[in-house]
């Protein structure tokens, strides 16, 4: 199965577009693993700092396609929901790591993971894995 893939996968890297936004997402998620660590770690304000570059990864991803499909097969707009991803659960991060309050950034970080999936979920794009935030 594996190697299937890696066969698979020249192809599939022959639309540049989706490319470039596969490598954007997934830099997302690094991103928000290392501001996890670095709040972990009392880095609060390098733990912050990580944040708009984390946004700006998953910003820029759904800017070069931000009309796609859903689930249900018809055309969704992608802006409305990164920008409640953006208020809601990035604006929530943002506030608990300024106040340098551990337990609310660990609920924040779980928030905001959820709701990259949430979008994901209207695309239909359950294969998405996107990684559990760490104890
Ligand atoms: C507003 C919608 C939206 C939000 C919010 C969003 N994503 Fe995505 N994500 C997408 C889309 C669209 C794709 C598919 C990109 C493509 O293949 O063209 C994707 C793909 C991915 C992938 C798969 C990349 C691959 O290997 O193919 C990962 C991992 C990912 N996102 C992580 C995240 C993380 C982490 C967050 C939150 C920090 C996030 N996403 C927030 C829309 C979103």
């Amino acid at each position: 199965m594996l190697r299937l893939l890696f066969i698979i996968l020249p192809f599939a890297l022959a639309s540049c577009a989706s490319f470039v936004n596969t490598h954007r997402m997934k830099a997302a998620q690094r991103k928000m693993l290392d501001a996890r660590k670095l709040q972990q770690a009392g880095q609060w304000d390098e733990a912050l700092a990580m944040v708009p570059r984390m946004q700006s990864s998953v910003s820029k991803s759904v800017a070069s396609a931000p009309v796609q499909k859903s689930a249900a097969g018809t055309a969704v707009d992608l802006r409305p929901l990164l920008a409640a991803w953006e208020n809601g659960p990035l604006a929530g991060l943002k506030s608990a790591l300024e106040k340098k309050d551990a337990q609310r950034s660990t609920t924040a970080f779980t928030a905001l993971r959820q709701q990259c999936v949430n979008c994901h979920t209207v695309l239909g794009r359950t294969e998405v894995r996107v990684d559990e935030i760490p104890d």
